[in-house]
């Protein structure tokens, strides 16, 4: 993965048909898909449950671009290698999941996987401060996790300012997850997000038999993000 700052549109498979994963990962990349956001729930850290290493590595051979695995669980340690075992290319802790997150974000990137650190719509970005240096990723959560479809919460965008101007030259991508469409990706990616996480925005209207309204939802947008 070579870095850039360019609009990169994450699918999340969280509103895929979970009966065919595969076949929905190849529709949306063939429709323009830039990454594949995987999300990971434990019934525990969040109030959802969905699918653990077993399946990211049944789907990786189906995925050409980035695996971009979010994990909501807790407690994360346990589990990062199997992750990176299932082929992660970046794993996102979240902030809140525990006490160590510092520890968490060093065993991420000695797994081999780019580490990323997700922060709920409570967390202020103050609180990526002392991480920096040991991130490749920010998830800005502008839903509370657990579910897609939800609402976008506004307050969350001046969080992303903040963190664009602490990133500073620093090679950190800032991801947006949830209530992404083409109305609220022009605030986010104004405010210095490059990578937008889609479930519902993209899913909507489209099926691995009839895909194209993926790739019409992708590209309204990005075409929305400018
Ligand atoms: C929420 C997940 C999101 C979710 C986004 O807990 O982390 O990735 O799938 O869904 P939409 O785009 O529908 O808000
Ligand atoms: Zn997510």
């Amino acid at each position: 993965m070579t870095f850039d700052r360019s609009v990169k549109i994450a699918p999340s498979i969280l509103s895929a048909d979970f009966a065919n994963f595969g076949a929905e990962i190849e529709a949306v990349e063939a429709q323009g898909a830039d990454w594949i956001h995987v999300d990971v729930m434990d019934g525990h850290f969040v109030p959802n449950i969905t699918f653990g290493p077993a399946t990211c590595a049944a789907i990786r051979p189906h995925i050409k671009t980035v695996m971009d695995v979010h994990l909501m669980v807790a407690p994360v340690d346990p589990y990062i290698q199997a992750f990176a075992d299932a082929g992660a290319d970046i794993i996102t802790a979240h902030v809140e999941a525990g006490p160590h997150i510092h520890r968490t974000l060093q065993a991420i990137r000695a797994s081999g996987a780019k580490a990323g650190l997700a922060l709920n719509p409570g967390t202020p970005a103050e609180a990526a401060a002392p991480l920096l240096d040991m991130v490749d990723l920010i998830c800005v959560m502008t839903v509370n996790p657990g579910f897609g479809g939800q609402k976008f919460i506004h307050s969350c965008v001046q969080k992303v300012t903040e963190l664009r101007e602490m990133i500073g030259d620093r090679e950190v991508h800032i991801e947006i997850d949830g209530g992404v469409d083409p109305s609220t990706a022009p605030l986010v990616v104004a405010a210095g997000a490059d990578v937008l996480v889609a479930g519902s925005a993209v899913f909507k209207g489209g099926s691995v038999q009839n895909p194209a309204p993926y790739g019409d939802n992708i590209r309204a947008i990005r075409t929305a993000a400018g």
